[in-house]
Parts: C-alpha cells; structure tokens; sequence
C-alpha cells in the first residue's frame, strides 16, 4: 500500500521505478498486520470462496513486496502471475515465492479457517509450486488472459494521471476473461507517496472515480471504504475495496459483452475490412473513389484505433486480443495482419509519390465540377488540397508510431526492414526502393 505523502507531478514512464525499495516499503507497510488488511483479506477471501469454480490462471498486477493478494487466489489457481515493473520488487519476489517469510504467516492465518482455503495445508510450498514473477507493465497486459486477479494499491499509484488511473484499471479488469472474479483496492484521496527516500506521485482519487472507472467494463462490483483506527501516514483518505467480475454483464447474460464503443469499431473494422480486402488483394477507393484523402481515411480507419487505443494494439501478435483478431481475420492471422498492413500503408506511400520522390497532395476524384457535379479536368485534379496535407500529416504519425511497435518483433524482419526503408523515406523525400516488390493490387 502507499506510504507517506508527497506530490510530484509526472507520467508513470518516467518514475524510477528500478529504485523501489523494496525492504523499506515491506517493513513498512507489512511489518505487522494492520486492521484495515486484515478486513480487506476476509471480504477479499469470501468473496473469491463464493465465486470461484475449480483451478485457473491467476493473476495479481503491480505485486510490489505484497504477498497477501496472492494469498487470497491461492485455493484457485494451478498459475499465478506476479506481475511488476520494477526490477528490485521482482529481484524480492522471484526469492520470496520460493520460500516466503514468516512475516506471511500471519496473513495466512487470517484466511486458513475458511472452507475454500483449508485444505491448502502448505501454502508455503502451494505458492512455490504456483507462482511466476514477471517484470511487466500493466500497460501492456494481454487482453482476456486470466480467470482470477487481484491488484493492490497500484492504479492510483502509478503516476498523478488519472487518464493513466483509468486506462490501468482498464487494462487490469480487462486481462481477465469475461466473468472472472476480481479484487482490486485503491488509497483514496493519495497525494503521493514515500518509499525510503524517494517519493512516488500518486492521483487523488474516491469511491466515485473508482465506479466510474469500472462503467462498462465489470458486473456485480461491490465497493466498500475500509475504516481504521490508526491511518498508515498522512496525506491519504482510507482504503477503497472493490469486489467484482470481469465483463460488462455475467456471461450468457443476455445483454452485449463488449462495452459499446469497443464492439462498435471492431464493427467498423470488419465492415473495412470486408469491404477493402479481397483475395489478398487491397482495393482503394474510400467514399470518392481513389485519391489521397479518401485512400488515408480508408487506411486510417484501421490505423488509428491500432496506435491509438492500447486494447486495439497489432503491432505484437502474442498481445493482440482475440475479438481483435476475430474482427481482422480477413487480414490473416496475428503474424500476418501488421505484416499485411505495412504492405498496405507502403503501397499508398507509393502511389501518393511523383517520379522525383516527392509525395502528392493532388485533390484528384476528391473534386467535383460545381457547375454539373461531374469529373474535374486532368488540370484541376491535379491542384493540391489543404485536406490531402492534413490527412498525410495524421497519416504518417500514425504509421511511425505502428512501425515503431512493429519493429519490436525479430519474427518481422523483412517487413521491419521495409518499414525502415519507409520511415527514412518520409523524412529524406526519397524515392522508395523497393517499387514493384509490393504485393497489394491497385485498384484504380
Ligand atoms: C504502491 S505500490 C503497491 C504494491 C503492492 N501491490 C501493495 O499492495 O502494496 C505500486 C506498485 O506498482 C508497481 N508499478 C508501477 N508502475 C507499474 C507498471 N507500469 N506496471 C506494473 N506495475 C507497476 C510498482 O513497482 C509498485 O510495486
């Protein structure tokens, strides 16, 4: 949990993370168990008895030198996930899961009376058995992943963003596969936080932000504020506890899984597709027929929710989720979709170049006569239009940002190198190299 307040303002990328100290935050925090942890464990205990079926994939995000959550998943998991960003909390948990200390004993002790958890006679050799740490970034969690997942303290500690509060709430609630019981706990109203001499930000948050947080994307969220008799530090407003299932609405519900906005462009992406990819073969040609604007949005209509919006990621294929693919399959597979996009994104680079290497800003079919509605001249069309800069401008910032993750993937090499080629081209103004090597048709 987070410690003593102090205030700094700043991204979740650039904490120091590697330098947690991890000794003083367990001693500090942990050293003794505290009342409001003890409540937080049995609601957090019964709520995972009642719910959970037989043995699954756990997961607790942002573990940080905090065994009790994954405590609390132990009866219900053949693997749990111990998941952190800083290298020194992972360093502690890699020894720790091995053999944990006697400090954890009395945690324990609070859940061993309970029906689901006393047949665990050796939990020490229990989590041994279980658990992997992973250094990893909740930023990056997979989608629809695991069956149970605890994360404690972390959302609201990551950085003093709440858009990065939201999206880590988000990313959590949404590894999980849809009916996936969850405990998650938050300080309220924390102004950051200090770990031995460092200080971490934190945003301030209450019982409101946290609902709302979970809006779409959980059912049967209970959320309680936790008392205590003696406040941990200053500069913090309690514990927040929510208890909840993964998933708009209980599986076989009736009423639609997928929080609207996200099926709606998954719709969109599966009408594009069907519409612009036949036979392996891209057609151009967005609402005006082919030219440069129309032929950006058709491709940025793809592109943008890609680079834009971390569940809609393609760049890594073992992290793209399945609705995702479901939604690309005319693409191809996981592998094969960023590979056929780069295609795609070079070959309108291709076709948007003049024979000097220049890129083309020409309205073409964009125009209509206003005098018969009819085709512009060859000379008109060739004029360039304000809307062909902007869409190159919002075009090609979505393209380095896609070939940047892309580029990540060894697997892609010959395409990376295609990227490569495609970025420096755009900066230089030079002609592309590999024209005619590009398998996607044209249509025009
Ligand atoms: C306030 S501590 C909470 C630790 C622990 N869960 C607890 O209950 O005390 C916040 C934790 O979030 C981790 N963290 C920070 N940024 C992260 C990120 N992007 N992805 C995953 N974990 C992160 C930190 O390393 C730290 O362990």
């Amino acid at each position: 949990m987070a410690s003593r307040a102090s205030h700094s303002s700043s991204a979740n990328s650039v904490q120091p993370w590697d330098a947690f100290d991890t000794g003083w935050y367990l001693t500090h925090n942990y050293g003794t168990l505290r009342d409001d942890d003890q409540e937080i464990i049995h609601r957090t205990g019964d709520h995972f008895a009642a719910t959970c079926g037989g043995a699954g994939r756990g997961i607790d995000v942002g573990t940080g030198a905090n065994l009790y959550p994954a405590l609390t998943m132990l009866p219900y998991c053949e693997e749990l996930t111990l998941s952190d960003r800083a290298s020194s909390n992972v360093d502690w948990l890699r020894r720790e899961v091995m053999d944990y200390s006697a400090l954890w004993d009395r945690y324990w002790a609070e859940l061993a009376g309970k029906g689901r958890y006393s047949p665990v006679v050796d939990p020490r050799a229990a989590l041994a058995r279980v658990a992997t740490v992973r250094q990893g970034d909740i930023f990056r969690l997979p989608a629809a992943r695991w069956d149970i997942g605890t994360m404690f303290f972390v959302a609201e500690s990551l950085s003093s963003e709440r858009a990065e509060f939201e999206l880590a709430v988000a990313k959590f609630v949404c590894c999980l596969v849809p009916g996936a019981p969850f405990a998650a706990a938050f300080m309220a109203h924390s102004h950051g936080y200090l770990v031995g001499d460092r200080t971490f930000p934190a945003v301030a948050i209450g019982v409101d932000d946290v609902a709302r947080s979970l809006e779409g994307i959980a059912h049967n969220v209970h959320i309680t504020k936790i008392a205590t008799t003696a406040p941990l530090r200053q500069g913090y407003d309690g514990m927040i506890l929510v208890l909840g299932h993964a998933g708009a609405t209980a599986p076989g519900g009736g009423a639609p899984m997928k929080i609207q906005p996200r099926q709606q462009l998954l719709d969109i992406w599966q009408a594009t597709v069907r519409a612009s990819f036949q036979d392996g073969k891209w057609s151009w040609g967005g609402r005006n027929r082919t030219n440069s604007i129309s032929d950006a949005e058709q491709l940025l209509s793809i592109l943008l929710p890609a680079t834009e919006i971390s569940f809609f990621q393609l760049e890594q294929p073992n992290e793209t989720a399945d609705d995702v693919l479901a939604a690309l399959r005319g693409l191809g597979d996981a592998v094969e979709v960023p590979q056929v996009l780069v295609r795609v994104i070079t070959d309108y680079m291709e076709r948007y170049t003049d024979a000097s290497g220049t890129p083309t800003f020409a309205g073409d079919t964009y125009f209509r006569c206003a005098e018969n509605d009819g085709d512009p001249t060859a000379a008109q069309a060739s004029i360039d239009v304000a809307d062909s800069f902007a869409m190159s401008v919002t075009l090609s910032l979505a393209t380095m940002s896609f070939v940047r993750g892309f580029r990540r993937r060894s697997a892609a090499r010959a395409c990376a190198r295609r990227s490569t080629v495609l970025r420096r081209w755009r900066a230089s103004g030079s002609a592309p190299p590999w024209s005619g090597c590009c398998a996607v048709s044209r249509s025009a």
